[in-house]
C-alpha cells in the first residue's frame, strides 16, 4: 500500500486538520511513511496568514515536485488555506502539483483525490464552498474506525467554530476559511470523547474567534440544560464537555477576543475545575489609533478591562497574546503605546508578528510604509521586553508545587522530561521510572526561565 506524509504549516487548526487527514488515509489503508523521502504521497497543509508562510509552502512544493525527477510516481498535494487563496493559479506557480484542495473540502475528498493522483491524474482542484461538509465528528468517526485507541498525544484539539466574521483589516482568514459556523455541541462532545478514547487528557477547543461560538445562526439545543445556570453558548459548551467527558482533565479554548470576556465566561473558567486558568487573548496593538484602523472592535482601555476581569475572577490565570508590529502608519508613539499596554497587561507570553500585507484585505490597500528593518527592530524590542516580563511571571512559580501533564522527553535534553501546567507553562523535570506520556505528576518548581519552569518530581504526591 502507498505511504503518505503530511507537512503542516500554520495554526493549531491546521495541526488538527492534518491529524484528521492522516486518520482518513490510514483508515483507507494507506500507511504513514517513516520519513518524507520514503513517501509515495506528500501533502503540504498550508497557511496564508503571512506572506512568509506562503513562501515556505511554495518552496517546499517546488522542491517536492523537482524531486519527482527521481521518483516519477510521487504525488504532491496542497491542502489548507493557500488552496482557497490561490485557486487554480497554484498550478502555474507549482508546475507538476497533483492536486489542491481547500481545508473544509479536504476531509471528505482526500482519499479519492489521492487515489486519482496515484492513478496519474494531475491538476485536480477543489476549493471550499462554505456549505461544504466540514470535517466534523461524524466524518472523523468513520475515518478513525478500526484504529487502535490510545495512539494520540496527551494533548489534542477539537475545532468548534469554522471561519471568521470579524473582518479585521489585515487578516486573510475570513476570505480563506469562510464565514463563521458553529458546530453542534453534541457533535463536539462526540469528538472530544473520541479524543479521550485515543488517550487525550488535555483538549483545546479551537476557533479563529472562539468566543463567537454559538453567536451566529445557531440555537443551543433545548435538550441540553445548564445546571450551572449559564445562558451563553461558550460557557454552556465548556460545562457540557467537562461533565460529559470527565476523562479529559483539562479543557482550553483559543483564540479569544476581549468582547467575549463576559462575567459568565469568567465564572466558567473559575468554577469548572477542568477549564484551565489560561487564555490566549490576541491584543495586536496597544495604540488606540492603530486598533481602530485594524477594526479590532476595542481600544486599549477595553482590552485592559478584560484582562483585569480575568485576573480578578480566575486565580493564577496565565494570559498570552499576539502582537503585530509595523502595521501601515504605525509611528514610534504607537509602538511605545503597545510596549506600555503590554507591560500593564503583564502577559505571560507574547507572539510578535511583523505586518505582512495580504492580497484582498483592506489594509493591503494602504502603503506598507514601515521598513523591514524597523519592523525587525520593533519585534526585537518587544521580545526583549517579553523575556523580562516572562521571567518575572515565572519567578512567581518558584517554590510552588504544580500539576503537570507529562508529555515526553524534553527536546533540549532527552534525559529529562517535559510537560505542561494548566497555565500552559512548560515544566522540565527528571522522570521517575515507569513514567508515561499522559500521566499527571506533581512537580515542585525550583527555578524558572522566561519560557520554562524547572523542578523535581514531588513523588509523595504523584497521582496515579
Ligand atoms: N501580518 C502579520 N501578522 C498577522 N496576523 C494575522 N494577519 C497578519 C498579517 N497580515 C497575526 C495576528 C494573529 C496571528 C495568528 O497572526 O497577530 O493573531
Ligand atoms: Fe483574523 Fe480578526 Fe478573525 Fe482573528 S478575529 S481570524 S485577526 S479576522
Amino acid at each position: 500500500m502507498p505511504a503518505f506524509s503530511i507537512h503542516t504549516y500554520g495554526c493549531q487548526m491546521n495541526v488538527r486538520d492534518s491529524d484528521l487527514l492522516a486518520r482518513r488515509l490510514r483508515a483507507a489503508g494507506f500507511a504513514e511513511a517513516a520519513s518524507e523521502d520514503e513517501a509515495d504521497v506528500v501533502l503540504v497543509n498550508s497557511c496564508s496568514v503571512r506572506e512568509k508562510a506562503e513562501e515556505k509552502a511554495i518552496g517546499k512544493l517546488g522542491m517536492l515536485c523537482a524531486a519527482r525527477r527521481g521518483r516519477p510516481g510521487l504525488v504532491v498535494g496542497l491542502t489548507g488555506c493557500m488552496a482557497n487563496r490561490l485557486g487554480p493559479d497554484v498550478f502555474g506557480l507549482v508546475p507538476g502539483l497533483s492536486f489542491s484542495v481547500g481545508p473544509r473540502a479536504a476531509g471528505p475528498a482526500i482519499v479519492s483525490l489521492v487515489e486519482r493522483a496515484l492513478a496519474g491524474e494531475r491538476g485536480l482542484f477543489l476549493a471550499d464552498a462554505n456549505r461544504a461538509r466540514p470535517m466534523d465528528a461524524e466524518t472523523t468517526k468513520e475515518a478513525g474506525a478500526g484504529e487502535p485507541h490510545g495512539s494520540s498525544a496527551p494533548a489534542s484539539f477539537v475545532t468548534i467554530l469554522y471561519g471568521c466574521n470579524q473582518r479585521c483589516s489585515y487578516c486573510i482568514v475570513p476570505s480563506v476559511r469562510g464565514s463563521e459556523e458553529s458546530r453542534d455541541p453534541r457533535a463536539i462532545v462526540a469528538e472530544v470523547r473520541e479524543e479521550a478514547a485515543r488517550g487525550a487528557k488535555d483538549v483545546c477547543l479551537l476557533g479563529q474567534s472562539v468566543m463567537r461560538y454559538g453567536r451566529m445562526g445557531f440555537a443551543w439545543p433545548e435538550a441540553l440544560p445548564s445546571p450551572m445556570g449559564f445562558s451563553e453558548p461558550l460557557p454552556r459548551l465548556l460545562e457540557l464537555v467537562a461533565r460529559e467527558v470527565p476523562e479529559v482533565r483539562r479543557l482550553r479554548f483559543t483564540s479569544g477576543h476581549p468582547s467575549g470576556v463576559t462575567d459568565e465566561l469568567v465564572r466558567a473558567m473559575r468554577e469548572i475545575p477542568a477549564v484551565c486558568p489560561h487564555l490566549h487573548l490576541p491584543m495586536q496593538s496597544g495604540s488606540d489609533r492603530i486598533l481602530r484602523e485594524m477594526r479590532r472592535g476595542y481600544d486599549s482601555a477595553r482590552y485592559l478591562a478584560a484582562v483585569r476581569r480575568l485576573r480578578e475572577g480566575v486565580p493564577d490565570i496565565a494570559i498570552t497574546t499576539d502582537i503585530i508590529v509595523g502595521y501601515p502608519g504605525e509611528t514610534e508613539e504607537d509602538f511605545e503605546s503597545t510596549r506600555r499596554v503590554m507591560e500593564e497587561a503583564g502577559f505571560d507570553n507574547a507572539f510578535v508578528f511583523k505586518y505582512s500585507p495580504r492580497p484582498g484585505t483592506p489594509s493591503a490597500l494602504l502603503e506598507d510604509d514601515v521598513t523591514d528593518e524597523e519592523k525587525r527592530r520593533r519585534d526585537q524590542i518587544l521580545l526583549a521586553d517579553q523575556d523580562a516580563r516572562g521571567q518575572r511571571c515565572n519567578d512567581r512559580w518558584v517554590g510552588r508545587t504544580v500539576d503537570v501533564l507529562a508529555e515526553g522527553p524534553s527536546l533540549r535534553n532527552p534525559a529529562r522530561w517535559s510537560g505542561r501546567t494548566g497555565q500552559n507553562k512548560i515544566v522540565v523535570f527528571d522522570p521517575a521510572p515507569g513514567l508515561r506520556a499522559g500521566d499527571f505528576v506533581r512537580v515542585s518548581v525550583s527555578s524558572a526561565r522566561p519560557q520554562t519552569l524547572y523542578g523535581a518530581l514531588d513523588t509523595a504526591q504523584t497521582r496515579p
